[in-house]
């Protein structure tokens, strides 16, 4: 994967409609190279906008977190593969046969899909966390380690985590897996983090073990989205020589 070793950036498309996401694309130009595409986008606009970033030389992150029956994300992952996605999303806890089954229908060729595996979603906290885990729950940092490990054993390529998450995680489970790693904030960026209440800078999330980097309003939300991208893009540059 070529790309990966360009820039770690991924930039997150979290717009409610294609003219809007277009616009964004349009004014990153060729300083983007990635883009992540959510549930909103693309029950939006679907299929002809993920080719159409693929179309125009991008990478695309589909984070669809397929969690479903092994044939049934099996199906969804080979249609994903069809598109030309670099990366997309599938839920740890849909067990070891569904992710076999979505690494299985990826492929193996160079352009395959890597398939990521999300663990605890980080909007769940610990009571939440426990409700839907039922009795005997394990605290989520035990619950994330746990099924980190298993969602590589059974062929995930990498996993989503948190940059809380992402030292323990490397350190766990050696150089291999993509990290890729959302809740980035530049100390210098005024977006509104609404949402977002534990955000790691760029270099530090990296330091720590991140393969990639998700990014969204620090981005698009910038009054000059490109100049974002671009200082971003080389502070990351500066720390990695
Ligand atoms: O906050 P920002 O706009 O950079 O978010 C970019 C992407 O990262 C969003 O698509 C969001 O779903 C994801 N995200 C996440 N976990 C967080 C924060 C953001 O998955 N803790």
């Amino acid at each position: 994967m070529d790309r990966m070793k360009s820039s770690p950036l991924i930039v997150a498309l979290d717009h409610p409609d294609e003219e809007t996401a277009r616009a964004c694309v349009d004014a990153l130009g060729e300083a983007a190279e990635r883009y992540k595409v959510g549930s909103v986008l693309f029950t939006r606009s679907g299929p002809p906008l993920v080719a159409e970033l693929v179309g125009r030389g991008h990478g695309v992150f589909l984070d669809l977190k397929f969690h479903d029956t092994p044939a049934t994300v099996g199906g969804a992952v080979a249609a994903a593969a069809d598109l030309g996605v670099e990366m997309l999303t599938v839920h740890a806890a849909g067990g070891t046969g569904m992710i076999a089954a979505a690494r299985a229908a990826a492929g193996s060729s160079p352009g395959a899909p890597r398939i990521l595996a999300v663990t605890v979603l980080t909007s769940l906290d610990e009571s939440t966390w426990r409700a839907v885990s039922g009795p005997g729950a394990r605290p989520i940092a035990e619950a994330v380690s746990e099924l980190a490990r298993m969602a590589i054993e059974a062929g995930a390529d990498g996993l989503v985590c948190s940059a809380h998450e992402v030292a323990r995680l490397r350190a766990e489970l050696g150089p291999a897996p993509l990290l890729v790693v959302p809740g980035i904030r530049p100390a210098w960026s005024e977006s509104d983090h609404r949402g977002q209440s534990r955000t790691a800078e760029p270099r530090a999330a990296l330091s720590a073990g991140a393969s990639c980097l998700v990014i969204g309003r620090a981005i698009t939300a910038d009054p000059d989205p490109r100049a974002a991208l671009e200082r971003i893009a080389a502070d990351v540059a500066a720390a990695r020589q």
